[in-house]
């Protein structure tokens, strides 16, 4: 039976039936993803599938079908309805060709997976090998993938680190005490610059950089002195959390400063999204399958200067850089 809903999209493909999965950390927004590209799919007659626990759910069959109620009510909550998992099993050949065996028995033309860097790089190396039909929806608290300003969930983490930060500063400033706020990122330090910056943060350290602990004490002590009651210093957390507690022995054994440490974790990871990370995931979740009904893949739907448009999977493979020293002179520029 079609669908009465009038299509939006001229269809120029054959694919029939696409299949749909959140991969790796997951991030808010990605339930207004998923409700796009099922309700986008449905509206152009589309079969759509969604897949449980990401590669790992695919490589179990793990699948269902979807309908346009299957995403009623959920564009407002944090997670995933698909839920999600890392699969390092994914970056073996053998185990990919499983996985596209297990698609084309279940007869799926086409696949979005919606997730960061690792889950792209598995995606495009399953396009690679079986010439799947792919698109790629940048899904990560991180804001790290190449070739896009921006990925779902991003701005809801840095909203929420910095309510969180607001909260730390409220009982630092009443007990004139340095808290060490770490927050999420791993090897990115977009959600350190953000929240730094909107926090009014004393400084912001990045695991990759040596620390400067005698600029990091003679800014405190420059505070103090000038009447401030509390100092915050913003840490990325880079491979693993727990690098705050080194800083904090520094400052102690060679400065004598006490700080407290408050490590933010996977707090940031969840939560309502923000009406930015609603809309951009929205928008995505709309253009991965027009790409599809234009026979346009392999492409990732990216965020470029304030518009969401496609753009070849290739440009969005790699890790993006960021500019660290601006953000960190602005805060310490700005908290004299
Ligand atoms: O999804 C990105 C991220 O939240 C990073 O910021 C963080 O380093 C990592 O995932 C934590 O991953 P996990 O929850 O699997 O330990």
């Amino acid at each position: 039976m079609t669908n009465e809903v009038v299509s939006q999209v001229p269809r120029t493909t054959p694919i029939k039936r696409i299949a749909l999965l959140c991969s790796g950390g997951d991030s808010p927004g990605m339930n207004c993803a998923v409700r796009a590209v099922v309700r986008t799919a449905v509206g152009n007659n589309l079969e759509v599938f969604g897949i449980q626990k990401g590669y790992a759910g695919l490589l179990e069959g793990n699948f269902r079908e979807m309908d346009a109620s299957s995403v009623g009510n959920i564009l407002q909550h944090g997670g995933t309805v698909l839920q999600t998992s890392r699969c390092p099993d994914f970056l073996e050949q053998e185990i990919r060709k499983e996985a596209f065996n297990i698609l084309k028995r279940k007869k799926i033309d086409a696949l979005i997976v919606i997730g960061g860097n690792g889950s792209f790089n598995g995606a495009y190396a399953l396009h690679k090998e079986h010439n799947l039909p792919i698109v790629g929806i940048p899904g990560t608290i991180d804001n790290d993938i190449s070739g896009t300003d921006y990925t779902v969930g991003f701005d809801t983490a840095v909203q929420t680190a910095v309510e969180a930060v607001d909260k730390i500063r409220d009982t630092a400033h009443s007990h004139e005490r340095t808290f060490i706020v770490e927050v999420m990122g791993r090897r990115s330090t977009a959600i350190a610059l953000h929240v730094g910056v909107s926090t009014g943060a004393e400084n912001i350290i990045f695991p990759t950089k040596d620390v400067d602990f005698q600029e990091l004490a003679n800014d405190i002590h420059r505070g103090v002195k000038r009447g401030k009651h509390s100092s915050i210093i913003i840490v990325a957390e880079g491979d693993k959390p727990g690098l705050s507690y080194k800083i904090q022995k520094h400052l102690m054994t060679d400065h004598q400063i006490i700080a407290h440490v408050c490590i933010l974790g996977h707090i940031q990871r969840g939560g309502n999204p923000t009406s930015l990370d609603r809309f951009i995931a929205s928008k995505m979740g709309f253009m991965a399958v027009k790409s599809l009904l234009q026979n346009e893949y392999p492409v990732v739907t990216a965020f470029l200067n304030g518009l969401v448009e496609v753009v070849p999977f290739e440009n969005c493979l790699g890790k993006k850089t960021e500019y660290e020293k601006p953000y960190q002179d602005l805060v310490r520029a700005l908290s004299i």
